[in-house]
C-alpha cells in the first residue's frame, strides 16, 4: 500500500495505474461501515484495478470550530484497517496542502443542498462538493463511492457530476448499522455511555413512523418518540421527495423521512425510506 501526502505525490503514484481507478473518499476514523464503501470499491476496480481512499477532516466544510477540532483523527489505525482490506493507495493530505490561505473559489450546488443539513449547517455542502471535486481531479478517478447514510450528500454529488459534466461514476453503498440499529458513524464515539444507550431510539422512530402513510402522523410519532429522551435533542425532523429532496405534505412518490438528532454537541443523522 501507498501512501500519498500531497496532490502532487498522489498524481505522482497514480500515473499509469492499473485502471479501472476507484476512490472512496473519507474523513477518517473508520468503522465497518468504511470498510464496506471500500470493499464496494474492491468489487468495481476489479482484482486487478486501484482502489484509492483518502482522508482528509476537510475544514471548510465544518459549520462548527468545536466539531472540527473534536473530530477524532486515528490515523495509525485508519491506515492498519485500510491495509487489512487491500487497498492500493492511500491519500492523507493536511489543509495546507489542499488550500492555499488566499482561496477564492467555491462549488456551491443551489438545489439539493438548502434544506435538511444545508439549512443548519451553512456552507457545508460547499465545502463537500469544493473538497470532493479537488478529490476527483486529484485522483483522476474513474468511479467513487460515497455511503447512503448521507443521502443528501450522495444525492448533492451525483447533481454536480451530472451538472459539471465530471467524468467519474457515483456508487451508493448501505447504510452499515450496529446491532441495535444505530447508523454506524465516526461520530458514535464521542457519546457518553449513557447518550450511546439512548440513540438507537432514532433509528427506531424512523422505521415505525414511516410505515404510517400519513405524513403529518408520520412526522408527530417520530417526534414524539425521539423527544421522549431528555438526552435526544431534534435539528431538525422532516419528510422530503426522495428525488428533489423538497419538503412534502403527501406522499405520492418515493420519499424519505429523515433527521438530525444532537446528543450533547454530538450531533447524529439517519432517514427511512417511505413507499407511497
Ligand atoms: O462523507 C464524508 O466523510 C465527507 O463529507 C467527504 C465526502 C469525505 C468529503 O469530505
Amino acid at each position: 500500500m501507498k501512501l500519498a501526502e500531497t496532490g502532487e505525490a498522489l498524481r505522482e503514484i497514480l500515473k499509469g495505474a492499473p485502471r479501472p481507478c476507484v476512490l472512496v473518499p473519507t474523513m477518517g476514523a473508520f468503522h465497518a461501515g468504511h470498510v464496506s464503501l471500500m470493499e464496494r470499491a474492491r468489487e468495481m476496480a476489479g482484482p486487478h484495478g486501484s482502489v484509492v481512499v483518502s482522508i482528509f477532516v476537510n475544514p471548510i466544510q465544518f459549520d462548527r470550530a468545536a466539531d472540527l477540532d473534536a473530530y477524532p483523527r486515528p490515523l495509525t489505525r485508519d491506515l492498519a484497517t485500510c491495509r487489512a482490506a487491500g487497498v492500493d493507495v492511500v491519500f492523507a493530505p493536511d489543509a495546507a496542502s489542499m488550500y492555499f490561505p488566499d482561496r477564492s473559489v467555491t462549488v456551491t450546488e443551489t438545489m439539493l443542498s438548502r434544506g435538511l443539513c444545508g439549512a443548519t449547517r451553512p456552507g457545508h455542502f460547499d465545502g463537500v462538493c469544493t473538497v470532493v471535486l479537488k478529490l476527483f481531479l486529484l485522483s483522476g478517478c474513474d468511479a467513487a463511492v460515497f455511503g447512503e447514510k448521507d443521502f443528501q450528500q450522495l444525492a448533492v454529488i451525483r447533481r454536480m457530476v451530472r451538472d459539471l459534466d465530471v467524468p467519474v461514476e457515483i456508487m451508493a453503498a448501505p447504510t452499515v448499522r450496529e446491532a441495535d440499529g444505530l447508523a454506524m458513524s465516526s461520530r458514535n464515539t464521542r457519546l457518553t455511555p449513557e447518550q450511546r444507550a439512548d440513540a438507537p431510539r432514532i433509528r427506531q422512530a424512523l422505521s415505525a413512523a414511516a410505515e404510517l402513510k400519513n405524513p403529518a402522523e408520520a412526522l408527530a410519532f417520530a417526534r414524539r418518540a425521539i423527544e421522549a429522551s431528555p438526552l435526544a435533542r431534534i435539528d431538525y425532523l422532516t419528510l422530503v421527495d426522495a428525488v428533489t429532496l423538497q419538503p412534502i405534505s403527501e406522499i405520492l412518490r418515493p420519499a424519505i423521512l429523515a433527521t438530525a438528532v444532537f446528543y450533547g454537541d454530538v450531533r447524529l443523522i439517519d432517514h427511512a425510506a417511505v413507499t407511497p
